[in-house]
């Protein structure tokens, strides 16, 4: 099996790719990333190390895949030429992770996030149309489903209505996605996970940044009161789900890929500091996110009942191996938050947006 990766090079792209090799070591995969401020190829440097050469977009090179089971190519995955090229020469898969995901970012500046979430999913779909693929993977968030009160869950029939750029662009592609099932008989299916936390996660993403915060005896800036409700997934049990929606999913169908577990931000924030033995003190409320939603939780019946999917790890057990895996890549993350990254971040969370 063939499969194109895009967006390889993020956090959860990179944790795919990984899981993917080790289960399937037959399988080819082909990992088309941009390399935008959250694409870091360290994510993947023991796969580089092992199995591939960089090739730098050279799609004529596709021919020598065959001798791989593993290639990265730096690219746009709005470059029409290229996902043709790549696409043309024969994938069976097509994963669509590829996105500009932090919904803070998508508040100052919007328009990166049509041109990629958007756009970019049009000519992947196109390219899948010229030469078809067997199945089209849409990775989704449940963020499109908009905010929930204090009841209730998101399922899959649950009306799309995102309220945030960021969501407003991920539906934008859903919907185009569907539209390419009904109209092309394209063979499209679309997951929506919850926020998923692990390693190789960019520090910019609530858990992640608090613990290396924390860490570094920075305060916590968390929005609002805190008392924002997200559902957390560990990265491992969403790559688990995909793999199966690649394998047994049906066509045409939307799968919601959930943990099952509801924390507010508030016990996320003081989880970390328990664990590492930092005083709370180091809580910093800050003027809340514009239109922040207020509830996440979805329903993740379907994916269980038809495709025997369920969260393996509970989030109790994974945040220890979270927090454990950045105090042990110090070096990966401290890297990162410096230089651009130090001045979003003050932008963000100087003075002026202390509540
Ligand atoms: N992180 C979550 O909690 C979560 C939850 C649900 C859904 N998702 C979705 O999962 C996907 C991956 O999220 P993530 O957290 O790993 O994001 P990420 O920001 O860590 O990674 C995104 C990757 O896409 C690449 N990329 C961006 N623009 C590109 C372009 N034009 N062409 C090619 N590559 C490009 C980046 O370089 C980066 O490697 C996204 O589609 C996101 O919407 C994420």
């Amino acid at each position: 099996m063939r499969i194109l990766v895009t967006g390889g090079a993020g956090f959860i792209g990179s944790n795919f790719i990984r899981y993917m090799l080790a289960r399937h070591p037959d399988y080819q995969i082909i990992n088309l990333d941009k390399l935008t401020y959250s694409g870091n190829l360290e994510n993947l440097s023991d796969i580089h190390t092992r199995k591939s050469e960089v090739v730098n977009r050279k799609p004529t090179h596709n021919s020598q895949l065959t001798s791989l089971s593993y290639r990265f190519i730096k690219g746009d995955i709005c470059d029409t030429k290229l996902v043709n090229g790549l696409v043309k020469d024969g994938i069976d898969v097509i994963v669509n992770f590829a996105a500009e995901s932090h919904v803070d970012r998508s508040i100052m500046d919007a328009g990166v996030f049509i041109n990629t979430n958007v756009l970019g999913a049009h000519v992947l779909l196109e390219a899948a149309k010229k030469h078809p693929v067997k199945k089209f993977i849409q990775i989704s968030t449940d963020e499109v489903y908009g905010s929930l009160g204090s009841d209730g869950y998101f399922t899959e029939n649950t009306l799309i209505a995102p309220n945030s750029p960021y969501s407003a662009s991920k539906a934008s592609a859903d919907l185009l996605v569907r539209a390419y099932h009904h109209t092309y008989n394209l063979p499209v299916i679309i997951t929506r996970s919850s926020n998923n936390y692990g390693p190789y996660q960019f520090p910019e993403k609530v858990i992640p940044l608090f613990i290396t915060n924390a860490l570094a005896d920075v305060p916590l800036p968390l929005y609002g009161n805190g008392l924002n409700i997200r559902d957390w997934l560990y990265v491992e049990d969403h790559c688990r789900a995909i793999d199966l929606v690649i394998e047994k999913g049906k066509e045409g169908e939307v799968y919601n890929i959930g943990g099952n577990c509801e924390k507010t931000n508030l016990e996320i924030t003081k989880t970390i500091l328990k664990r590492l033995g930092k005083p709370e003190g180091l809580i910093k409320y800050v003027r809340d996110r514009p239109g922040h939603d207020r509830r996440y939780a979805i329903d993740s019946t379907k994916i269980q009942r038809e495709l025997g999917w369920s969260p393996r790890y509970t989030f109790e057990d994974r945040i220890d191996k979270t927090i454990e895996w950045y105090i042990e890549n110090e070096s990966w993350w401290k890297k990162i938050k410096s230089g651009e990254y130090q001045e979003y971040y003050d932008k963000m969370y100087g003075e002026s947006r202390e509540s």
